[in-house]
């Protein structure tokens, strides 16, 4: 005789284009789900205040649904899909839908970027649990291997490239010579990047991510706010191009690394060598290095976004959370948020690490030996110099050279006082351009 299923009703918030695709899934994949899992993922529900995308869709109008407290009454409902998005709504929604002892699963970063741990409380309290694989590197399995496949390792070090749009527009510039502009133009047209791509370019996206990331890799809890973050969106052309000189290619990391002093995070553009692992991740896609003191490198590699791949890690949520498996993890584990200790965040002024440098400089004798005496003074060490001989400007151009330094190691808050210092002596003649230059992270063992 065919073995039963078990039944699990499930309601999606939200239905754009992650929840439409989570829907869709959900309906379209029933059948092998169910020979997959044993389950009979049932979708009950959608919730929203239109259904236009629904309909489009071709979605059943009997899940369609306006009032979430039908949702949280139904008995027959274990299983409640938030995907709204933002940090207000959604929050009051998730914390009824636990009180109301549901399992919630989410893909909402910005909300659990910042209330995490709280929430994770709440769901403890409540019996039930808080999954959240979507909220990073959409369809990669990240959440997954950190919580389940590296658990046994001391996690030293976590670098993301974990916004595809970002991403996508580096790739442009790199590989097409396009501007910040042109390349962000290009990803909105081909829907890459939203209209308003703020949160994005801006590098938060990433934060949110890298706080997620960071607080499950090393088991403690992230303070968002203390997270330093620098964007794509200043970014200009001339530098990705000296860069490519120098043998680097520029990318939005998003890094967490444990050090003796504490754990430093951060969201940087920042250049690493051409050869290096993360150098290749092409056009949207995300990749995550992890380092374990037992695995060494270890790499997740996907697609980051979108409704096709976010709807299986919702899907993955959903089936772990009916089988029982994220009970047991949330049950036994440790690093979860709400549980972990406070994680003491390295000052950005602290870090040691090599940097590019460039200048706009008076193409004059002397120069170039007061920049070096400033930087030496400052205990930077010059790795490298490069300059083009000065193209005849015009007007305010006119006399004026770039020069690009690379430094060898040196600690950040030194190579700002330097920086301040050569602006008041107007030996740099614009603010100069500083990014970090990051190597490949050692493996421990
Ligand atoms: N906007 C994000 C990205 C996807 O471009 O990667 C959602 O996290």
């Amino acid at each position: 005789m065919r073995k039963k299923h078990t039944s699990i009703g499930i309601a999606i918030l939200g239905c754009g284009t992650v929840g439409g695709a989570a829907a869709l899934a959900l309906v379209k994949d029933k059948d092998l789900l169910e020979r997959k899992t044993g389950l009979s993922l049932n979708l009950k529900y959608i919730v929203d205040k239109n259904f236009d995308n629904a309909v489009k869709l071709g979605l059943n109008r009997k899940l369609f649904e306006s009032k979430l407290q039908t949702v949280l009454g139904d008995p027959a409902v274990s299983v409640v899909v938030e995907l709204i998005g933002g940090t207000t709504v959604a929050k009051d929604v998730i914390e009824k839908a636990l009180v109301a002892k549901k399992n919630v699963v989410t893909a909402n970063k910005a909300l659990l970027a910042h209330s995490g741990a709280a929430l994770l409380s709440l769901a403890r309290k409540n019996h039930v649990t808080l999954a959240f694989e979507a909220s990073c590197g959409g369809g990669i399995p990240i959440i997954r291997a950190l919580c389940d496949g590296m658990i046994a390792n001391r996690i030293d070090a976590l670098y993301g490239i974990v916004n595809g749009t970002c991403n996508y527009i580096l790739t442009q510039m790199i590989g097409q010579g396009q501007s910040y502009q042109e390349a962000l133009a290009g990803a909105q047209k081909a829907g890459l990047a939203e209209a308003n791509p703020a949160l994005d370019v801006s590098g938060t996206d990433s934060a949110h991510k890298l706080a997620i990331l960071a607080s499950l890799a090393f088991g403690e809890k992230i303070n968002f706010d203390a997270i330093p973050v620098r964007g794509i969106d200043s970014l200009q052309s001339m530098d990705v191009e000296f860069g490519r000189q120098l043998g680097y290619v520029v990318k939005l990391l998003a890094m967490a690394v444990r050090l003796e002093s504490g754990l430093y995070l951060c969201v940087h553009p920042v250049f690493i060598s051409s050869g290096h692992p993360l150098a290749w991740i092409p056009g949207p896609f995300n990749a995550v290095s992890v380092y374990g003191h037992r695995t060494g490198h270890t790499m997740y590699y996907g697609r980051g976004a979108g409704g096709s791949p976010t709807a299986s890690a919702i899907v993955s949520d959903i089936v772990s959370t009916a089988l029982g498996t994220q009970k047991l993890l949330f049950r036994n584990l440790g690093i979860w948020g709400d549980r972990a200790k406070k994680a003491k965040q390295i000052p950005s002024g602290e870090i040691v690490s090599r940097f590019y440098l460039r200048f706009v400089v008076s193409d004059a004798a002397g120069v170039l030996a007061k920049i070096a005496a400033v930087l030496g003074r400052n205990g930077i060490s010059i790795a490298s110099v490069l300059q083009k001989e000065g193209v005849e400007g015009s007007g305010k151009q006119r006399g004026r050279v770039p020069v690009v330094i690379t430094t060898h190691q040196a600690k950040e808050k030194n190579v700002r006082k330097a920086l301040i210092s050569l602006r008041t002596a107007k030996l740099a003649l614009e603010n100069p351009v500083c990014l970090h230059i990051v190597d490949e992270q050692e493996e421990s063992f």
